[in-house]
């Protein structure tokens, strides 16, 4: 049987197939061309299933100030955590994605906001092509939140979802997840590039056409991304990925686009036997693994968004086997150790030339700002003098090319939260003053006097 209803288009330069082809006949890119259909791409020509003839007037412009705000509210999930990452809750006619690896616990995540949504007064429909109502069933009975006046449904075509969503007068759908659905507009199986663009996309137009908020699981393949098509994070107004690892019962939700937040913050929950429990103090447990005493360990304090969180950052350095030595970076960029080891060897004279070098952050966490760098070059240090940092420090600055130790943003606050924890000294650069009570700032003026602390 033909259909009409769908072209193969090339992605790079647009040209039109008639079928699926590897290698666009126009550019001779490989792998761009995905399913559209016809009367979506097409505008007016065709009509979405005989309806064409005329476009109907759209709504008119409005003035900003004229705006209700009444559009601007926002329902709490009920979980802090996540209406935290979120930017204090979800945004009626918002499309939210949340990515992670299979197992990570989104779908535990999802059912325990929909049941908090649900006994605030809100209508959720939980649609899912992953699991059962059955299995749903059994997953709630474990959560400690009741679950049971969620919608469920087990449903894949996405006509069928909206509709039931519709109906139901639905505030919230979460669609778990969009790689299981498919449109009856494109003939291409559920997860391929074309499906999930266009059920995306089809998603968000419901969402703002009926101000119903919609939340979809996208699973995250290998390299890191959303599986199908990276249009996938353009299209959608927030993109949250929940990471952990499999070995640690934590897990981290952090929001890399927020149309209305921002996306600094992050949540930390606990898995337990009965669901997903928000952590209030993630300092104290990503530090509770810490040994003490050993060489190669230094705590820093980063700052989430606007959330002070201690850190403990290992390093190990050991002789290289053969061949160029490794340099290996767990939840720290390989260029930023490059320059930190550069920095150490000609400024602070301690070679790591024949060592290997490994440095990781515990607790999955990862530094993406240079005031971690003291902290960093602390922990190789001691590693390499096999001597542990004191117990009781913090470690705050940035390292400049010259080895000078320069003071951080965000001090204050970062002071408060290791006082808290207990520590008792923080190394900070010698151009800073400040004061915590119970707090000894000792001040560093460039890295050859941390290699002297350090030794002493
Ligand atoms: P799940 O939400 O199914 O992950 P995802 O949707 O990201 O694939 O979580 C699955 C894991 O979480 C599974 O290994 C079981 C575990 N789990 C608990 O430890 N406690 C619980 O209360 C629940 C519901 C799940
Ligand atoms: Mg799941």
């Amino acid at each position: 049987m033909a259909k009409p209803h769908s072209v193969y288009r090339c992605t790079e330069c647009g040209h039109d197939h008639p079928k699926w082809v590897g290698k666009c006949e126009a550019c001779g890119a490989w792998n761009t061309v995905a399913e559209e259909p016809i009367a979506v791409s097409r505008g007016g020509k065709g009509g979405k299933g005989g309806g064409g003839g005329r476009t109907p007037a759209g709504p008119a412009p409005a003035r900003l100030r004229d705006i209700e705000e009444s559009r601007l509210i926002r329902w709490s999930t009920g979980l802090p955590e996540l209406d935290f990452v979120l930017g204090s809750g979800i945004v009626p006619g918002s499309m939210t994605l949340v990515g992670g690896e299979p197992g990570i616990g989104k779908s535990t995540l999802l059912l325990q906001a929909a049941a908090r949504l649900e006994a605030a007064g809100r209508r959720v429909l939980y649609a899912s092509g992953e699991e059962s109502p059955e299995q749903i069933r059994l997953r709630a009975d474990r959560l400690e939140e009741e679950a049971g006046a969620v919608h469920v449904l087990g449903e894949t075509r996405l006509e069928a979802i909206l509709d039931a969503a519709q109906t139901l007068g639905a505030d919230l759908l979460i669609l778990d997840s969009i790689q299981t659905v498919y449109t009856d507009l494109l003939e291409s199986a559920p997860g391929n590039v074309g499906q999930v663009r266009e059920c995306a996309a089809r998603l968000m137009r419901f969402a703002k056409e009926t101000g119903a908020a919609v939340i979809v699981v996208g699973h995250v393949t290998k390299g890191g991304g959303i599986a199908g098509p990276k249009t996938l994070e353009h299209i959608v107004d927030t993109v949250l990925y929940f990471e952990g690892e499999a070995t640690l019962d934590h897990r981290l939700l952090r929001a890399t686009k927020n149309r209305f937040g921002s996306v600094d913050e992050i949540g930390v929950f606990s898995m337990t036997g009965h669901g997903l429990e928000p952590v209030a103090n993630p300092s104290a447990l990503f530090l509770a693994a810490r040994a003490t005493g050993t060489s190669g360990s230094a705590v820093t304090a980063l700052m989430e968004g606007t959330r002070p969180m201690l850190v403990e950052v290992q390093a190990l350095a050991s002789r290289s086997g053969f061949g160029t030595p490794q340099r290996v970076a767990t939840g720290l960029d390989h260029k930023r150790l490059a320059v930190l080891l550069a920095v150490l060897e000609r400024r602070g004279g301690t070679s790591f030339a024949d060592l290997d070098v490994f440095v990781q952050v515990t607790a999955g966490v990862r530094l993406t700002e240079p005031g971690s760098d003291l902290a960093v070059a602390a922990a190789l240090l001691s590693s390499v003098l096999n001597r542990p940092a004191p117990p009781d420090a913090v470690f705050l600055g940035e390292l400049g090319l010259g080895g000078e130790i320069r003071p951080i943003g965000g001090l204050e606050r970062r002071l408060v939260e290791a006082a808290r924890l207990g520590f008792r000294r923080v190394f900070v650069s010698g151009r800073t003053s400040s004061q915590v009570s119970g707090l000894t700032l000792v001040g560093l003026d460039h890295v050859d006097r941390l290699v002297q602390a350090l030794a002493a």
